[in-house]
């Protein structure tokens, strides 16, 4: 039942801030995060895998857990995880995300892991799934089904599902303080009204997607924290509009892509105004500087500071910078919905894919 939406993929996007505030309520209980069933003083290493999407999850999530928790993380997809047999040393915790549960390379590399690493837990939005049952911990992300082949909900709450737990891990090895995890949940809850914000950006990604659907080549650009929703964006607009997207973290683009840049290549760069701003600014003038086009997905200080010389902005709400990946899944998800309705491809059922890739 689409609830009156044109598409799966639209009312998945829309429906966000309820499912996000569902995710958070399952979870956070009188202002506290519930057991979430791992003890991170005990974890020397956490080995995080998964797919698609679900792995810019991850690669957002180690950014959370390598600067909250001082925990070191290693991260891959799946199908390369499994073939090159990676040792699991003593006190790992291995970390598997996955919206159906099914993910035949991710379920594999479950399989791999047990009785090798000390714990396996899933993050998995089917709790009756094969990764979740082969489990010891299966945390859930409460996201409702998803039925788009493009995963646009189930992606925030894995990553509010993620925050979550990298949130236990410092508080538990001493990394935060109370008063400091009270003041990132504080931020974690005021997600579902920010998200709520964002998505007022919809008439303004559909202008701009009538222009990105005449490109043939789009480059998203970003750093940090920023650089997996870069990816995100890449691979939405990719399945869903068939246009050629690459995604760098900016400080590669002086490596080579910049090669590619000329006026007829829309670059997307999204930065909100946080410690590396100033950074992307400078790759954006590179940009510019060679006839690109630059789109700029930031916030009102961020445009005050660099809208100027931007082909297109899209202004978003302020966010706290730890968990701006969250909010900035939003013009990610729009940008590629807008540009492939205006190429009139199939949005719900693109080509060539499947919901659950549950063959190698
Ligand atoms: O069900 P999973 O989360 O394991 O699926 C992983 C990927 O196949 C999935 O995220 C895919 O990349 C989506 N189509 C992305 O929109």
């Amino acid at each position: 039942d689409k609830a009156g939406f044109k598409h799966f993929m639209a009312k998945e996007i829309a429906e966000q801030p309820s499912v996000l505030a569902d995710t958070l309520n399952h979870y956070i209980k009188d202002g506290q995060i519930t057991d979430l069933g791992i003890d991170f003083n005990q974890v020397a290493r956490l080995s995080m895998v998964a797919c698609g999407t679900a792995s810019y999850a991850t690669l957002v999530a180690k950014y959370w857990f390598e600067q909250l928790a001082g925990l070191p993380v290693d991260i891959d997809v799946a199908s390369e995880f499994r073939y090159r047999e990676p040792p699991i040393p003593a006190g790992t915790v291995a970390l598997f995300v996955s919206q159906s549960g099914e993910t035949a390379d991710t379920l594999a590399a479950l399989r791999y892991c047990t009785g090798k690493a000390d714990k396996i837990v899933s993050v998995i939005n089917v709790p009756e799934s094969s990764i979740a049952r082969e489990s010891d911990v299966a945390l859930p992300i409460i996201a409702g089904a998803e039925i788009g082949v493009a995963s646009t909900k189930a992606f925030t709450c894995q990553l509010v599902t993620l925050a979550l737990l990298a949130l236990t891990a410092a508080h538990q090895r001493g990394k935060i303080s109370d008063a400091e995890l009270a003041s990132h949940l504080t931020d974690l809850r005021g997600m579902p009204g920010l998200v709520n914000q964002a998505l007022a950006i919809e008439e303004d990604s559909k202008r701009i997607a009538a222009k990105l659907a005449e490109a043939r080549d789009i480059l998203f650009l970003g750093r940090g924290r920023m650089f997996p929703l870069a990816l995100e964006g890449a691979l939405k607009l990719k399945e869903i509009s068939y246009i050629h997207a690459e995604a760098y973290a900016s400080g590669e683009l002086k490596h080579g892509p910049i090669a590619l840049v000329d006026k007829t290549v829309p670059v997307i760069v999204m930065a909100p105004h946080d410690e590396l701003f100033d950074k992307s600014v400078s790759n954006m003038q590179e940009v510019m500087a060679r006839g690109g086009k630059v789109l700029l997905i930031t916030d009102a200080r961020g445009i005050a500071e660099a809208g100027d010389g931007a082909w297109r902005t899209l202004h978003m709400p302020e966010v706290a910078p730890l968990f701006a990946p969250i909010l900035y899944a939003i013009p990610a998800q729009l940008l590629a919905y807008h540009t492939a309705l205006a190429k009139g491809t199939d949005v719900d059922q693109p080509r060539n894919l499947a919901k659950s890739v549950t063959v190698e």
